[in-house]
């Protein structure tokens, strides 16, 4: 019996030693420990034991059944501590750095759209803005396209009523500025356009930077001169530049301009419709039908004006192949700028 006892002493503190959670000390407990565990039952054999043996067994077995007790407590209470402290570990750490909100930036279209605009100021030109809804008049008329002019087909307009519209192009604020003042002239105005068109190029919305410059004696040299410097400026490198002889009822001459596809480099995509070129902007040397209009002498000034796509020219600089992005405010997309 005293043999048993030892063994079982033995076995109680290696399972102790062993277990790792509340469950097994449970197990434990109802295996050595409890009502009909292995001590209560080896006590129960106690009157087996020979008269004269028994005291020394039965001290044997009560200091032995107190020893495993004493350390059943002491696991209980490492496991306790042990529970609180995980729970102590997901009670917040005030010492981390907070979540950071989400910042807000630019559009895409505003960034380049202000930096074409800073371009052009640096270049003495100041900024006018007119209005979306335009009358008739300064869309068309005031600019050498009077009704049923052909040219008012490439326009695609959106028509409110007869004689009111959304501005198909910002031209309009060449007739609305040098109608109440007088040259010389260096303006630029930005702002939204609409058009009734949509494909991988186009959208119904888009946006325009006007710019004119009226003095006397200016020549379409100098309308190179300033687009060269802007092209240079805005995509910082010499980009090849073509001059496209075009047709605009407000200049004349007229000419588009096209730059080398940066998204080819000129070999043809999809993007530049395998030309290797893309057009960013209408422009030429004001017509004098336009000056007549609003009361400019065209023998004593000349001038000559653009309209310059912003969608284009980020889609260049940041080698975009489809419109549509900047408009489906997609957060991956947007936070790349
Ligand atoms: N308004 C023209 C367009 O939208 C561009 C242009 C502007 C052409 C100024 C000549 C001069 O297509």
């Amino acid at each position: 019996m005293e043999h048993e006892l030892q063994s079982l002493e033995a076995e109680a503190r290696k399972c102790l030693h062993d277990l790792t959670d509340e469950g097994q000390l449970e197990e434990f407990r109802i295996r050595f420990l409890g009502r009909k565990g292995s001590f209560s039952t080896i006590m129960r054999q106690l009157g087996t034991v020979p008269a004269e043996d028994r005291p020394r067994v039965g001290q044997l077995a009560n200091t032995i059944k107190a020893e495993i007790e004493k350390l059943f407590e002491a696991k209980k209470n490492t496991l306790d501590a042990a529970i609180s402290g995980a729970s102590d570990r997901q009670t917040p750490d005030l010492t981390l750095p907070g979540r950071v909100p989400a910042g807000g930036r630019l559009h895409p279209i505003t960034q380049v759209m202000r930096e074409t605009c800073t371009i052009f100021e640096n270049l003495g030109f100041s900024v006018a803005e007119g209005p979306d809804v335009e009358l008739d008049y300064y869309n068309f008329e005031a600019l050498n396209i009077p009704a049923h002019h052909p040219a008012r087909d490439m326009h695609d307009t959106f028509y409110i009523s007869d004689s009111v519209l959304l501005r198909t192009h910002t031209s309009p604020m060449q007739a609305r500025i040098m109608e109440v003042q007088q040259p010389p002239l260096r303006v630029i105005a930005p702002g939204k356009v609409y058009r009734c068109d949509s494909d991988i190029t186009h959208t119904p919305m888009f946006h325009q930077v006007e710019g004119f410059l009226v003095d006397k004696n200016i020549s379409f040299a100098d309308l190179k001169g300033v687009l060269t410097v802007f092209t240079r400026k805005m995509f910082e490198k010499e980009l090849p530049l073509r001059f496209r002889p075009s047709f605009f009822p407000f200049t004349e001459p007229s000419a588009e301009v096209d730059i080398a596809c940066v998204m080819c480099g000129g070999s043809g995509c999809r993007v530049c419709k395998k030309t290797g070129w893309l057009e960013i902007l209408g422009s030429g040397m004001i017509d004098p039908e336009v000056f007549k209009k609003v009361g400019y002498d065209p023998e004593v000034y000349s001038g000559f004006a653009f309209g310059l796509g912003i969608e284009r020219i980020a889609m260049l600089k940041y080698g975009i192949d489809d419109i549509r992005l900047f408009y489906e405010n997609d957060q991956r997309f947007l936070s790349q700028f």
